[in-house]
């Protein structure tokens, strides 16, 4: 049986292993036991994705190692990270692509049901929030202060609750022959597909995945930039009230990342993107309140 480490960002430890029959597959094990749990809703919600266009790589086995550390075995895709594919990708392939990943993000009706009413809504984002503002409080910060304060004051009830991946960077999506597959599922406090939108953003307008690399050429900007517009675009044929909200999800998101930047180059970088996006909520809600004179 050989091995190889894919490395990835959760601490977990991820293997590409070709056992004594020549079948290569993935092996995900947890980091440590106390993420047993969440590393098994990981592949729950791996194994019950249903994308329209996309797919996520089949679950195949699952289990606890000697050390009593649970694992998952999928599906390998042999393809590349979709952060990685932007970089050199043909421009007029991001079209395609953007509409198939919305298709599979956007469920066509909503799951909402009675147990996920809008007062649920309102409450779970309250208490998301008033946590988070007790966490933050020692930043000090007027651009986090700002930002909470919006959040607080925003109407969270558009969010219908859906199928919601959790952690939807370029770096969990893997591209291979044109076709999407979605990894690294993550639980949320909160399951909706807006959130998903929101973490797209992050990486395509606020360009997160990207941050370490001492220069991002040109060409990577300017395929970020057109899979920005065309995401925007394509939200706003489905309800041009929603891209709104989809920067709010983004908001909440990145003050969310606070706690964890350990360096100063991040934590500026982090702020002034964050004050870029109060901005572009501002603009969109004067926008808003014009129209509706
Ligand atoms: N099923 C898979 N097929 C191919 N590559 C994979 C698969 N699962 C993970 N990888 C590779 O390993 C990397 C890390 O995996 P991921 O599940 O995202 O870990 P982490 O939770 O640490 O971010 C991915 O970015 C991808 O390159
Ligand atoms: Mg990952």
């Amino acid at each position: 049986m050989n091995s190889y480490n894919l490395g990835g960002h959760s601490g977990c430890q991820i293997y590409l292993i070709e056992d004594d029959d020549g079948k290569t597959f993935v092996r995900k094990i947890s980091k440590d036991e106390d993420y047993n749990e969440r590393l098994k809703a990981q592949s729950e919600k791996q194994a019950s994705f249903n994308g329209e266009q996309v797919k996520a790589p089949a679950v195949l086995h699952q289990g606890y190692t000697e050390e009593g550390l649970y694992f998952f075995d999928m599906e390998y895709v042999q393809g590349i990270t979709l952060a990685e594919y932007v970089k050199t990708m043909e421009i007029g392939k991001v079209k395609g692509l953007v509409e198939s990943l919305v298709s599979s993000i956007i469920p066509k009706r909503s799951i909402t049901s009675i147990t996920e009413c809008k007062s649920d809504v309102s409450q779970i984002f309250a208490k998301k929030l008033s946590g988070l503002r007790k966490t933050l409080s020692v930043h000090n910060n007027p651009v986090i202060d700002h930002s909470l304060t919006l959040l607080e004051a925003h109407d969270w009830s558009k969010l219908t609750y859906s199928q919601c991946h959790g952690d939807m960077t370029l770096e969990n999506i893997i591209v291979k022959n044109d076709k999407l597959y979605f990894i690294d599922f993550l639980d949320s406090f909160y399951d909706s597909w807006f959130l998903d939108i929101g973490t797209l953003l992050q990486d395509v307008q606020v360009m997160w995945s990207y941050r370490f690399q001492e220069t991002v050429s040109m060409n990577t900007v300017l395929r970020l930039i057109v899979f920005r517009d065309l995401l925007i675009d394509e939200i706003k044929q489905v309800n041009p009230a929603y891209v709104v909200e989809i920067y709010y999800s983004l908001l909440q998101k990145l003050i969310r990342i606070y706690p964890y930047t350990k360096d100063e180059l991040t934590y500026h970088f982090l702020n002034e993107k964050t004050s870029l996006v109060i901005e572009e909520i501002m603009k969109l809600e004067k926008a808003a309140g014009e129209e509706s004179l």
